[in-house]
């Protein structure tokens, strides 16, 4: 079957971003059933900023948690965190050879992360891409479903692939795809709907996290930045309402509609009542996910043997595709 990888980094609160972005596809994906899964919270993603080690442990089990509560089967997926499967971190080495200083100088999430200081970045943020192409190709996964923030990256991934095979003479590492579907791709700020939705903005009302409860979510909900203006029946009325679309597209990935079906829906209502019907939307979606990620962290011993077990069968795919690596660039014992 056609692989599919994606992860997340266990940095901070999950939200509603990552959830519509990602995690609800990801589980979309598992129980479509063309692909075989893997996903993965990327620990030494995380640390290329500082992280205090017992916030970077309990953030990932926590994400793990997070998966796990929005639907990932730790059977039907492979369920991993990064630094338990070594591998990744090994082909990332042979990626930082292939990978050109020039592509990732390139690349504008390292620019908006180093800003004006770079010198002060760690090595680690600038080669972030080699890793995260690693992560990829180190299981010859084909389709990686991301939000639209990541694509870049993707890109970056198939030029190290396509190097990768033109240095050798080789036809090994797969060309990979990016799977950027749904109304909701790019989940923006409540507070500012020209900003994207992230877990580093200071204001906490700007973003719904998963660990939100119920009262707090339709706060923020109807708390969240609009204009005075009643929703348009057709998507192309949203084009110079930032806050609007926004709330529109969270609307239409909650209910897993288009954003055309949801204004068939919802256009010609005033923010006044369709706030009421959003926050009753994300809550019924999301507070449970919330409920069941703190039962799953009442027993994080068992998700600790989750983990183990993800990265033992991770390893039945890493451990052949990087020994074979090793063969094609003539690393002896290989
Ligand atoms: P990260 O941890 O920043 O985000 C995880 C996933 O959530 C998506 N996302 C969003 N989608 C829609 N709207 C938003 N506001 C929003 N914010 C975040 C991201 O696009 C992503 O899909 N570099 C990656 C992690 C990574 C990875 C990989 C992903 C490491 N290796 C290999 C795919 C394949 C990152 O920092 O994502």
């Amino acid at each position: 079957a056609p692989r599919i990888f994606s992860g997340i980094q266990p940095s901070g609160n999950l939200h509603l971003g990552n959830y519509l972005g990602a995690l609800k596809r990801f589980v979309d994906k598992q129980n479509e059933g063309t692909f075989e899964t893997v996903y993965c919270m990327v620990d030494m993603h995380a640390i290329t900023v500082w992280q205090n080690p017992a916030d970077l442990k309990h953030s990932t089990r926590e994400l793990c948690a997070g998966f796990i509560a929005s639907g990932i089967d730790p059977e039907k997926s492979i369920l991993i965190n990064q630094s338990q499967v070594p591998e990744h971190a090994q082909l990332a080495w042979v990626f930082n050879c292939v990978a050109r200083m020039g592509w990732m100088g390139r690349m504008t999430q390292w620019k908006d992360k180093a800003g004006k200081n770079a010198e002060a970045a760690s090595l680690g943020l600038f080669a972030y891409p080699a890793l995260m192409a690693a992560d990829i190709l180190v299981y010859h996964a084909t389709h990686v479903p991301v939000g639209e923030d990541q694509k870049q990256h993707l890109e970056l991934t198939r030029d190290i692939a396509i190097k990768f095979n033109n240095d050798f003479g080789v036809d090994f590492f797969p060309v990979t795809e990016p799977v950027i579907e749904g109304a909701a791709t790019r989940v923006m700020s409540l507070r500012d709907g020209t900003k994207k939705m992230s877990k580093s903005d200071p204001s906490d009302a700007s973003r719904i996290n998963l660990t939100d409860d119920a009262d707090t979510i339709a706060k923020k909900i109807r708390k969240a930045k609009t204009d005075p203006d009643a929703l348009p029946s057709e998507a192309a009325g949203l084009a110079e309402r930032p806050d609007a679309r926004n709330l529109v597209n969270i609307y239409a990935g909650l209910s897993d509609q288009t954003v055309d079906q949801a204004l068939a829906e919802v256009g010609g209502m005033q923010f006044g009542a369709f706030k009421p019907k959003l926050a009753e939307l994300a809550v019924e979606r999301l507070a449970p996910i919330s409920t069941e990620m703190s039962r799953l962290m009442d027993d994080t011993a068992e998700i600790d043997r989750i983990l183990a077990r993800g990265a033992l069968r991770a390893r039945e795919i890493t451990a052949p595709i990087l020994r074979q690596t090793y063969d094609i660039i003539g690393m002896v014992g290989a």
